[in-house]
Order: C-alpha cells, then structure tokens, then sequence
C-alpha cells in the first residue's frame, strides 16, 4: 500500500510544478500499491489548447514534480503506463498509471521551489548571467539559446504579433479573463489561475487589463490603441536570452512536458528566471518563423518559448495552488 503520508508531502511539493494559465489539471487516485493519474476536464483552455497539448504538458510536468519529489524522500516513482485517456470516468480523464516504489534513485536535488514565471523586466547581462546562459545552454541539447540583441529584439516584436492574433479572437480573450484574478477580493485568488501578483500588476494596473482585454478591446483596436497597450515588448526585449524549447516531432506531449518542467528547472539553477511566452509557440507563422530563423532541425518542433534572465526586482505574494487533499481523489 502506498504511504498516504508520504504522497501528500511529495505532492505538496508537486503542485508546485507549473501548468498552463495555472488551471492545475492533475488528480491522482491510489489505487492499491499503484496511483492513477488522472485529468480534470474542467481545469482546461478548450479554445487557445484546442488539441489539449498545453494540458498535456501539464500533466507531464507534474508528473516530474512528483517524481522528483518521491525522489527526494527516498522513493521514486515507476512508470507511467499512459491509458488511452479518451474516456471519462466521475468527470476525470485516466491518463496513466504508475507506481511508488520505496527505493532511492539517484537524482539531483532541483530548486522546485525557488522556480517560478518571471513576468517583469530583466536585469541588464553581466558576467554571471553570461556564465549561467552558457551553463544552461551546455545542458540541454532540446533548447536553442538567442542572445543577439537585435534577435532578441526582432522576437519581442513577433511575440507581440502572436499576442494579437490570438487577443483579436473574443472567445480566446473570454476564456483568458476567466482565469485571471485581477482582484485580490477574487474567491480563487490564492487558489489557481493568474492573480494579480503573478501576473507583476499593481490594483490600477489589474483594472485597466480588465478593461483591455474586456468590453473596451474592440473600440480600443478600431482606433489602433489596443496593440499598444498589450504590448511586451519592453519586458521581451530587456531579457538576455529567448530560450526555444523544442522537442521531437510527433513525441506526446505529456513526455515533453516531463521534460519541460525539467529544462525550467535547469533555467533556475543556472540562476535565470524565465516566463514561456507560448503564443510564439502555438501561431504557425512565429513557430514557423523561428525554427528556420534559428535552424532547428525540421524533425523537431517548437513546444514553447521562454524569455529569461535576472529579474528586476522582486515577486510579491504567495504561489497559488490548491491544497493537497483536492489533489487526491
Ligand atoms: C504549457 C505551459 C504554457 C505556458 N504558457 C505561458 C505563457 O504563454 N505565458 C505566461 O506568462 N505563462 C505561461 N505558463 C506559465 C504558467 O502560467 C505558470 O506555470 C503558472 O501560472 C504557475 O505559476 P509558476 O510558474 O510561477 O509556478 C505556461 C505554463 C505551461 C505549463
């Protein structure tokens, strides 16, 4: 039987792991001496995931978080075998099994609490910054580090493009503003989504992005104001690197997602903080762009992209994440 004790400490540091607009899609499900992973259909971005491949990376990189996490009290976790992962049983998506085993495997300590998404600016490069963008680049052979300025720069400005693509379609921008938390006074501000302080917004901020991304984006985008004011340009291009994260073509994304949690993780070590600016990622034209401007090879693709470096200044308020006994089911 597995020790419930020892699962709720290792998923209390699990939870930590990110997921796509923080929708914290995993459940988990004891069955035996074996756990059932297990997905959340309603924790989900139906309209900008429409093939589900953000949610599951989500799952994969929880699933990483709680390996490490097993790993680092002695245990580990074997598996996954992935089910189809079609059906829904009680509201809940199966997608794999796997096994706690009360054996150590050897893995490196990994700063799971220390990563988080850096959404404001970036210190200016000195050496330290240089040596941990060449650290990390030695590192992981799936990501392709940009540091020219006038790259990093042409990216910021195709990001934007990206950003605007997607804010243009009212749907994408109502499923958005449904898992903002632009308020403190939000019921689920503590508890998933992107609060206010995640997101680096002071209160006047948070209410004018309410406002942009909500009744007044249309009238702001026929008078050419609404590009200016969702604009990242600033924060892109003050980071000292673009990270494309890329994996094999075709492979499923709960593996790359494992592998994803991983490479954020290798960022942090290296003393970066990076924010994923997916829209670069999911619009075929920027995909497109960046895997021939940046030769990766045509056999893998592009899951996400990352800007990175120190931050200027300092992240306020506290991770939200639901507890731990939600997570089990
Ligand atoms: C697949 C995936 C895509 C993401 N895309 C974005 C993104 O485009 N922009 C962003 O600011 N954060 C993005 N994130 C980061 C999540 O919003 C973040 O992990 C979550 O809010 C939890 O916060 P934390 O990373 O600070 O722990 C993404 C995360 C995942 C797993």
């Amino acid at each position: 039987m597995i020790d419930l004790d020892l699962l709720k400490a290792a998923l209390d540091e699990a939870r930590l792991a990110p997921s796509v607009h923080n929708v914290q899609p995993t459940r988990w499900r004891v069955l035996g001496d074996r756990l059932l992973l297990l997905g959340d259909p309603a924790r989900a971005i139906p309209v900008a995931d429409s093939a589900g491949r953000d949610w599951r990376l989500s799952h994969g990189a929880h699933f990483e978080g709680l390996s490490l996490a097993l790993a680092a009290r002695g245990a580990s976790l074997a598996g996954p075998q992935m089910l189809p992962g079609e059906q829904v049983s009680n509201g809940l998506v199966p997608i794999a099994t796997c096994e706690v085993r009360a054996e150590a495997v050897e893995s490196p300590r990994e700063p799971v609490s220390e990563r988080m998404s850096w959404r404001g600016g970036f210190k200016p490069v000195d050496a330290e910054t240089q040596a941990g963008l060449a650290r990390f680049a030695a590192e992981r052979s799936d990501c392709t580090l940009v540091t020219g300025r006038h790259d990093i720069m042409e990216i910021a400005h195709l990001a934007d493009r990206a950003a605007l693509y997607f804010l243009r379609d009212g749907q994408h921008r109502a499923e958005l503003l449904e898992w903002l938390r632009l308020s403190r006074a939000h019921p689920r501000y503590q508890r998933d989504g992107l609060n206010a302080d995640a997101m680096q917004l002071s209160r006047i901020e948070a209410f004018g992005a309410g406002l942009v991304l909500g009744p007044l984006f249309r009238p702001l985008d026929r008078i050419g104001l609404a590009a200016p004011l969702v604009r990242e340009t600033a924060k892109t291009s003050s980071s000292v690197g673009t990270v494309l994260f890329h994996r094999p073509a075709g492979e499923d994304p709960f593996v790359s997602g494992r592998a994803f949690y991983r490479a954020w993780l290798a960022m942090e070590r290296a003393g970066l903080k990076g924010c994923p600016m997916s829209v670069l990622a999911d619009w075929d034209e920027s995909r497109e762009t960046l895997a021939r401007r940046f030769a990766v090879p045509a056999d893998r693709h592009i899951v996400s992209v990352f800007r990175v470096g120190r931050p200027d200044g300092v992240q306020g308020g506290a991770r939200a994440r639901l507890p731990v006994d939600e997570l089990i089911v």
